[in-house]
């Protein structure tokens, strides 16, 4: 038995410098340490040594364990550092990092974020309602009859339990006045949802920022000064502004808000149909029944409320043509913002 060992450790040496991976030096492991090794084997058949022979035998194979164990190591740390010598010598320490891609904001949230801007340097707070929204504040708190067409299934999303995707974020308009007496000054931005099928000026989600003024004396000279106010910090000092009138349920009188056409300063071009306007957005004197629903004494204040196209801005600002652009999120189209916004 000990010149099978001494055969053995001799063989093992062998393969063991033999070894070139670490897949090697497992397998050689296996084979010379693991169960249906000749060593695993050598201590079943110590029985059959006399009994005074066992210990001296028995550290033999102890030793000759130790032994395989420590050259196995010993090549193990060999292989790693070949290794290790072979991929440092390709790299070169001195070559500049490879830059990883950079985001950017997303041309609505640059838009939205420059609203916010120019209202809050005009005094306004924002305020924020919910998306899912219920009948009252949507519909019935904002003066919308019970047969009014927007809130037909074609228009609205409805939810269970009597809720319904907001159509329009004068619903914060009746969140802000349940909770705060005048005066009120806030704009608020947001998501809005209707059933539209997306074309080149729809999308059945969009975006809108509305604006509350409610104190007393608010007028429409109020109203038409803080659209003018907005037009020239937003698009620049030499656009003009103007309100046409139109019908809201939710303000009397009501208005439609133009500016004047950026791409031809108002001569008329393909962008504003010929006319030198773009619409921008609703307008209007809060309704005096609106102020009824919240518990705001419509003796005592007035106030002007509008609702602008976040969307419309961002085409008309950066030229898109269609408003689906900004929601298929293809990175040919968003890398362009990359840096847009600091
Ligand atoms: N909520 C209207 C819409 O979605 C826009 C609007 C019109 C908002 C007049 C207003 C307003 O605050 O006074 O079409």
């Amino acid at each position: 038995m000990q010149n099978q060992l001494a055969a053995m450790l001799q063989d093992a040496a062998l393969k063991i410098a033999a070894c070139q991976t670490a897949n090697d030096i497992l397998n050689t492991k296996a084979n010379y340490l693991g169960k249906k090794s000749l060593l695993n084997s050598l201590y079943s058949r110590m029985r059959e040594l006399e009994p005074s022979e066992r210990p001296a035998f028995g550290n033999l194979l102890n030793e000759a364990r130790q032994k395989i164990e420590a050259l196995l190591n010993e090549r193990n740390n060999a292989i790693k550092e070949k290794s290790w010598q072979a991929s440092s010598r390709s790299l070169d320490y001195t070559m500049p990092g490879v830059p990883g891609a950079r985001g950017g904001y997303h041309p609505l949230t640059i838009v939205k974020r420059e609203v916010d801007e120019v209202f809050l340097s005009l005094g306004f707070e924002i305020a924020e309602g919910p998306d899912i929204e219920d009948e009252f504040h949507n519909f019935d708190a904002l003066n919308t009859p019970a047969d009014h067409p927007s809130r037909n299934l074609a228009d609205t999303f409805y939810l269970e339990g009597g809720k319904l995707l907001r159509t329009q974020t004068s619903t914060v308009q009746i969140r802000v006045m349940e909770k705060h007496k005048p005066p009120i000054r806030i704009i608020s931005p947001g998501r809005c949802y209707r059933n539209d099928k997306p074309d080149p000026s729809h999308s059945p989600v969009f975006t809108q920022v509305e604006a509350l003024v409610v104190d007393k004396g608010i007028s429409m000279s109020d109203l038409k000064d803080t659209l003018q106010n907005f037009a020239v910090i937003m698009f620049g000092s030499q656009v003009k502004s103007r309100i046409r009138p139109h019908f809201f349920p939710f303000t009397e009188p009501s208005a439609e808000m133009d500016i004047s056409c950026m791409v031809c300063g108002g001569t008329g071009c393909r962008v504003c149909k010929q006319s030198g306007w773009l619409e921008l957005g609703g307008a209007g004197m809060v309704d005096p029944n609106v102020f009824d629903a919240v518990g705001i004494d419509s003796e005592l204040y007035t106030g002007f409320a509008f609702g602008l196209g976040i969307e419309r801005i961002a085409m008309l600002k950066y030229n898109i043509p269609d408003m689906r652009i900004l929601f298929e999120n293809d990175l040919r189209m968003l890398s362009q913002f990359r840096g847009e916004l600091q």
